[in-house]
């Protein structure tokens, strides 16, 4: 399905970037595997054979215009992405080709749109920020239960995790983005962002069975209050995570995840709940699948091969609802992820 294509994966030797490897290839795609590190690209050769390295730098242009030579496009799986993002979109743009990143930060996935949106709409440039899990999965199915609805009062995404054994880079992360928020947490209310020094509020959410009622931590604020309003005009944007992972992801001591199957994956299970509310009607988007970390690579090579392939609705920054028909995007992922969608059972 590839048909041979070279994609480069800039943080390639990554938890993240090994499953998007691996993913591309199984896909057809020609992987080229990227990264500041060429002792760990080496070492990520020896475990794919024929795999090509390309050391490259944020803090060096010409390194990662060698990195990208000859791609269609680059996945950027190296964050934290406020260090990373930038630098990589301008060697996309210098190379002429679509630029994918898996970012949860929502402070860096701003800063995308708000610094290359023109300059990408001018070139006709694609960049599709947060094309993972967190961003990415929630505004496809917030796009797809809104179905005819161009607003609505609220959307709701209440993120059902058995756990949450966080990778390395998840923690740099959340701590790049505690430290950019000056200690505050945030949410997404009255259509715009909102940062708060008081507690996020603890509640009862009631996922669908078997999953059943649980207690989450509300305004456990993620990506998706950057990507759903970026295209959907909902002025309430909260997400919910269940207080067993939030407790696993702050706790210093928990274990990276472990592989469990011949695929890689973790033994952690997800129920993505999404509702969406418009004049007291409520629609509602299920997903279901395992392994945070190893769905988002599908999620990201899907979007690859729809933006080479023209399955694309518009150009610029955008996210995956703007920018994918969400219905049909997340039934090519059925094998990955199992899902229930409003018309469509
Ligand atoms: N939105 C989502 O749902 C989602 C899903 C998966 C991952 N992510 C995000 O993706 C990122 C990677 O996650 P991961 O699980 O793959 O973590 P990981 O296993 O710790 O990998 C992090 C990768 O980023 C690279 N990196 C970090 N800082 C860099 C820099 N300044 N320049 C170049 N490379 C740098 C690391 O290289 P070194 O080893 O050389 O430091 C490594 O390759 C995290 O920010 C995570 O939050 C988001």
């Amino acid at each position: 399905m590839g048909s041979g294509n070279t994609v480069a994966v800039f943080g390639a030797y990554g938890h993240t970037g090994r499953f998007v490897v691996a993913e591309l290839r199984d896909r057809g795609f020609v992987p080229v595997a990227s990264g500041r590190d060429a002792d760990k690209l080496r070492a990520l050769a020896e475990s794919e054979p024929g795999l090509d390295t390309r050391p490259a730098s944020v803090d060096d242009p010409a390194s990662l215009d060698r990195a990208l030579a000859g791609a269609v496009a680059v996945i950027n799986c190296a964050g934290p992405f406020a260090l990373t993002a930038a630098p990589v979109i301008e060697a996309a743009l210098r190379a002429g080709i679509p630029y994918v990143d898996v970012a949860a930060e929502i402070e860096a996935n701003l800063d995308t749109f708000t610094h290359f949106t023109d300059r990408a709409r001018a070139e006709g440039a694609v960049i599709v920020p947060a094309m993972a899990f967190y961003g990415g999965l929630g505004d496809l199915l917030a796009t797809a239960a809104m179905g005819d609805w161009t607003t609505a009062d609220e959307a709701h995404i209440a993120y059902g995790l058995s756990g949450w054994h966080p990778t390395a880079g998840t923690r740099a992360a959340g701590d790049v983005s505690r430290s950019r928020r000056g200690g505050r947490r945030v949410r997404y209310a009255g259509g715009r962002l909102e940062y708060r020094d008081d507690t996020a509020p603890t509640l009862e959410w009631p996922f669908p069975d078997p999953m059943g009622t649980r207690t989450v931590i509300g305004e456990f604020t993620m990506a998706d209050v950057v990507t759903v309003p970026s295209h959907l005009s909902v002025p309430e944007v909260r997400t919910y995570m269940t207080t067993e992972a939030a407790r696993e992801l702050a706790a210093p001591d928990t274990p990276a995840p472990a592989a469990v199957d011949e695929h890689g994956r973790s033994a952690q299970t997800f129920l993505v709940d999404v509702v969406v509310r418009s004049g007291g009607i409520e629609r509602r988007a299920v997903a279901r699948g395992q392994d945070i970390y190893a769905v988002t690579a599908p999620l990201a090579v899907e979007a690859v091969h729809r933006i080479l392939t023209g399955q694309t609705r518009t150009v610029g920054v955008a996210s995956a609802g703007a920018i994918f028909d969400a219905p049909e995007f997340l039934k090519a992922l059925s094998g990955r992820l199992s899902t229930e969608l409003p018309g469509r059972g």
